[in-house]
């Protein structure tokens, strides 16, 4: 099947849509003109329209997808646009799809300026691979509908332009397996993916690519004097799990040893990987429940992130850190009231058991810093709080250093993904005042859920920049979109990714 990118070129005075094919094709204008004359066909963002033996073309199928707004443009409306090719073409068992590269003579060079083909390539290729996968995986009547092959064609393209979407398509097809990889492990229900399945699967993850990982357990988070923790785990049959892996470059300034010493960065990522949350003591009210099997979303983001570093070798030292319990309420989980002090010293006071994965990032985060990161990121899912306030389109942002948060911001523009800041400054440090310990596991008021949270990971980032991505309200997409399947998105690897390779020497 080949598929054509449309858009719509109308401006905003004109209120009928004006689609226009993004090929300079004469058989493709001939065979799909007079249906976009017709005004069936729109050019909305992931709108398709299927043209079956078309006249002048080889293919036996011509299938137009709406880009939406010409004038809105970018790599991320063609990641969508291709992820909308491939959901049409699996239900109608089509596994075989080439995608025409955009190109218009009809588009001024100023949208043209807005699809450099490196970063376009990348997108149609993610868009397409992501769409591939459903999350079916459990049903004993599943039948296999993923895509054969995918094409892109730009016959008639200059060499160099030829070059790049060669560039593109190949980082596309990993950074897309990266986070369909990320996306199977939160797929994943909890009594599979326990702690310890979760280390197996990154330590074969990491064998594969060519990542050094270790896979702790009880004895070294006790050894390590890792409280906060513990104090997690410890209500549960499974054994916690503590995984670690590294990267380093082959050559270059990163690859340095004591490069930290030195002034390369060394750069920690710690996910949360709490395996399923309960809330322990503090239970969870049984309506929707199930869902807190992506409770380990944050470490899956780290372990896929890991993965495309290790294959598209940036060059900076990069260190992974896995802090993976299940949260559960049991004679001996940990209670209310309990003290407990964590890896740096602090003393922590439990209020709410369900307040869990600040608490295994705490000692995730201080552990980092005893190992030479110099540069922290965490993800998790961590309050129900920031999808209140952010609803479940942007994940939520926060940093102790404004140039990490911007050089995190310019990511996004490659990755398409959104992420919003919000403060956590000083101010709000009231919130987590305890009468009896340093600190309190939750906050003084319910007030600015998410923003407590931030301040308790910041008590162990101390002065090393640090950027904590909340990603409770994102990590799961319940709502059909043309472009994806629902359930687990993978929120996170691309943008770590480029944040990562942002350090790059
Ligand atoms: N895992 C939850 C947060 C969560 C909520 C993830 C919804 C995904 C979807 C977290 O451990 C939690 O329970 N947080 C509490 C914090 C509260 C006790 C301060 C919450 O959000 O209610
Ligand atoms: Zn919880
Ligand atoms: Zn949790």
């Amino acid at each position: 099947m080949l598929t054509v990118f449309a858009v719509d070129l109308a401006t905003a005075a004109e209120a009928e849509p004006m689609p226009t094919l993004l090929t300079a094709s004469d058989a493709v204008a001939g065979a799909a003109g007079r249906f976009l004359r017709g005004g069936e066909f729109k050019a909305t963002l992931g709108e398709t329209l299927l043209i079956h033996a078309p006249g002048g073309l080889r293919a036996e199928r011509l299938l137009i997808v709406g880009l939406g707004k010409a004038k809105r443009l970018n790599p991320d409306q063609v990641r969508k646009g291709a992820g909308a090719a491939v959901r049409f073409a699996k239900p109608r068992g089509v596994r075989d799809l080439a995608i025409a590269f955009p190109e218009d003579k009809a588009l001024s060079d100023e949208h043209l300026d807005d699809l450099p083909c490196e970063a376009t390539a990348r997108a149609l290729v993610e868009g397409a691979e992501l769409a591939d996968p459903d999350y079916d995986t459990y049903k004993t009547d599943r039948k296999d509908k993923s895509i054969g092959s995918l094409a892109v064609v730009a016959a008639d393209a200059e060499r160099s332009v030829q070059e790049g979407i060669r560039v593109g398509f190949e980082e596309g097809r990993i950074v897309a397996a990266a986070q369909n990889f990320a996306r199977s492990l939160v797929n994943e229900p909890g009594n599979v993916l326990t702690p310890t399945a979760l280390g197996q699967r990154a330590a074969a993850m990491c064998a594969e690519v060519g990542l050094r990982s270790e896979v702790h357990s009880t004895e070294k988070i006790k050894e390590l004097k890792m409280g906060a923790f513990w104090s997690v785990a410890q209500g549960s049959e499974e054994p916690p799990a503590l995984i670690v892996m590294r990267y380093e470059p082959e050559d270059g300034a990163g690859s340095k040893e004591g490069a930290a010493a030195e002034g390369s960065p060394v750069i920690g990522l710690v996910g949360k990987g709490i395996t399923f949350d309960t809330g322990g003591i503090s239970i969870k009210p049984a309506d929707g429940m199930e869902k807190m099997k992506y409770d380990m979303a944050g470490a899956g983001a780290m372990i896929g992130a890991m993965r495309a570093i290790a294959e598209l070798k940036p060059k900076v030292r990069v260190i992974g850190i896995i802090c993976s319990a299940e949260n559960m309420p049991d004679g001996k989980a940990f209670k209310p009231g309990d003290v407990v002090t964590a890896m740096s010293g602090k003393t922590i006071e439990i209020v709410n058991t369900d307040a869990e994965g600040r608490l295994v990032l705490a000692d995730g985060l201080h552990y980092a810093k005893t190992l030479g990161c110099t540069h922290l990121i965490n993800a998790a899912t961590l309050t129900g709080a920031i999808g209140v306030a952010l609803g479940r389109l942007n994940a939520g942002l926060f940093s102790n250093d404004d140039a990490t948060a911007e050089r995190f911001e310019g990511a996004l523009k490659t990755s398409g993904e959104k992420f919003w800041r919000l403060p956590c400054t000083d101010d709000y440090a009231d919130q987590i005042k305890s009468s009896i310990a340093d600190i309190q596991n939750t906050g003084i008021t319910r007030y600015g859920g998410s923003i407590t949270g931030a301040m308790f990971l910041k008590e162990f980032a101390g002065e090393t920049p640090w950027i904590h991505l909340d990603i409770a309200g994102t990590a799961w997409d319940d709502e059909q979109k043309p472009w994806i399947a629902k359930g687990p998105t993978g929120i996170g690897v691309r943008s770590i990714l480029e944040w990562v390779r942002s350090y790059s020497d």
